[in-house]
């Protein structure tokens, strides 16, 4: 195998050819993600939703997070580990920012850092790059602002919004970024950021004229049972797998047909 870097990314989008992208929280996960050969492992702050069952991904520490990166890393040989900064972190000045990177990169050993925003997170998102840490963008709908928005609805449908999006995607090329995540945005503006950039556009609900897709593994194994967009294909149906599996566990200790005469010492 030959490891994914940044540079292989931007190599990829060069060539036409899409990357993959799935997220993990543990070890385990991720040493299946990255022997499938998904090319970037997510730790997402969706841990904070599927992995600690809170409502958004606000809650989630800066520990926490390196906590799950950490193991995620142990598991890797191949995938590049980009890992998300997570509310809180990042947004209050560019030496807040700074500080959270490095503590990511020196304490779980994580590839790259991910932040929401343009504009407003600009002077932030150069002072990580110029610590010599790669920085993935984030833009439309971004979890980390649900409280702003309001709801969980596609973004950027009306000009204005739209605009702004495209300005902070050139914004976040131009600054150094080494790719950018699209999430729920219309198909057709998303295609127009990825064709007038050079850097890979990765899409999640943001159609197919992007240079990547992302989903969140637990979501598309068909472990969560309440996420429905639209934007979700479900390759397994692991909840009622894993139902099954437990179930039938359940009655083979009940009726003591578990552990038979082979399964003991
Ligand atoms: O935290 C996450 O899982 C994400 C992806 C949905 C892009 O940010
Ligand atoms: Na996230």
């Amino acid at each position: 195998y030959k490891r994914i870097t940044t540079k292989t990314l931007v190599d990829m989008k060069k060539r036409g050819e899409k990357i993959s992208m799935l997220t993990a929280y543990d070890y385990t996960m991720a040493k299946i993600v990255d022997g499938a050969g998904i090319d970037v492992i997510l730790v997402g702050d969706s841990a904070s939703n599927v992995m600690a069952g809170h409502e958004t991904t606000l809650p989630i520490t800066l520990d926490q997070m390196i906590y799950h990166a950490a193991s995620v890393i142990r598991g890797v040989e191949r995938s590049l580990v980009v890992v998300d900064i997570p509310f809180g972190s990042y947004q209050s000045d560019p030496k807040e920012a700074l500080r959270s990177a490095i503590r990511i990169m020196k304490e779980s050993g994580g590839h790259a850092v991910k932040v929401e925003g343009g504009k407003e997170i600009k002077e932030s998102v150069k002072r990580i790059l110029n610590a010599g840490i790669p920085v993935m963008g984030h833009l439309g709908l971004t979890p980390q602002s649900i409280y702003k928005f309001g709801t969980y609805t596609v973004r950027a449908k009306h000009e204005e919004e739209a605009d702004k999006l495209k300005e902070d995607a050139l914004l976040l090329e131009k600054a150094g970024c080494f790719a950018i995540v699209l999430e729920k945005v219309p198909a057709k503006l998303a295609e127009e950021v990825a064709k007038s950039l050079t850097i890979p556009i990765i899409g999640i609900g943001a159609g197919g004229g992007v240079d990547g897709q992302v989903l969140v593994t637990h979501d598309m194994l068909g472990m969560t049972h309440e996420f429905n967009p639209r934007f979700l294909r479900r390759y397994l149906d692991m909840y009622a797998e894993m139902t099954n599996a437990f179930k039938a566990y359940s009655i083979d200790v009940k009726k003591g047909d578990f552990p038979n005469d082979d399964e003991q010492y």
